[in-house]
């Protein structure tokens, strides 16, 4: 298929790492299974995928140019530098939302006492896309556990998004780790389209055909 042929399009997909000392971390539970699907749909469907991937245990998918990052600036920074040349994002990354205020460049020795750790915000790179979005295309992604809907679709309208995939934490079977997903896609106009449980690569087809059908539209 080559529906998407001429297309740059950059995934977000992982965890990211932001470092403690040179030996510790904070991080997440995200495998990067989801964002992977979808970059190995969109490159089979024509489109030059950029993957931007926190440390995951995954393959490459055929024909996507991946690039590795690990903390969320790395990750800012290695979408910024290519957003402009691009098409569209979707990002489907699990970004920590703080990072340590300080790292300390030796290992932290303990000691009796509990520790305290100053946590900062990290840059919202999707937020920062939609800033500069222009025509490009962008895709979301959102995990709530209440309000989902209305949590989703503010997401949607803060950050500039042209759809946001919820994936909800009451639903079996759905989110982080495991092989299945159960989406609901939410698009710029409140649309809102509920999805069954099923592989996540039969949601990354979906949320691909979305995508088509997007820069279908605009010719
Ligand atoms: O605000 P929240 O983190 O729930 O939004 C989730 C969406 O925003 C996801 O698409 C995620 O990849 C993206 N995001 C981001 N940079 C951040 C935080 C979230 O790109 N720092």
């Amino acid at each position: 298929m080559t529906s998407l042929k001429d297309k740059t399009l950059i995934v977000t997909a992982g965890p990211t790492i932001e470092p403690i000392d040179p030996v510790r971390f904070l991080s997440n539970h995200s495998t990067g299974k989801m964002g992977y699907a979808i970059a190995g749909v969109l490159a089979a469907r024509g489109a030059r995928v950029l993957l931007v991937s926190g440390r995951t245990a995954l393959e490459t998918p055929q024909g996507v140019e991946r690039v590795d990052v690990l903390s969320a600036e790395e990750m800012y920074r290695a979408v910024m530098e290519r957003f402009e040349a691009s098409d569209g994002a979707v990002m489907c990354a699990a970004v920590a939302d703080y990072t340590p205020a300080e790292v300390s460049p030796v290992k932290m020795k303990k000691s009796d006492d509990d520790l305290v750790i100053r946590l900062k915000r990290t840059k919202d790179i999707a937020a920062e896309a939609g800033r500069r979005k222009g025509e490009r295309m962008l895709m979301g992604f959102a995990l709530e556990t209440d309000h989902e809907q209305e949590n989703a679709l503010g997401k949607l309208r803060r950050k500039n998004l042209d759809f946001i995939v919820l994936n909800s934490l009451r639903d079996r079977g759905a989110g982080f780790a495991g092989d299945t997903n159960k989406i609901t896609i939410i698009d710029r106009a409140g649309e809102i389209t509920e999805y069954p449980l099923e592989s996540k690569t039969a949601a990354a087809d979906r949320i691909a055909d979305r995508i088509e059908a997007w820069f279908a539209a605009r010719g």
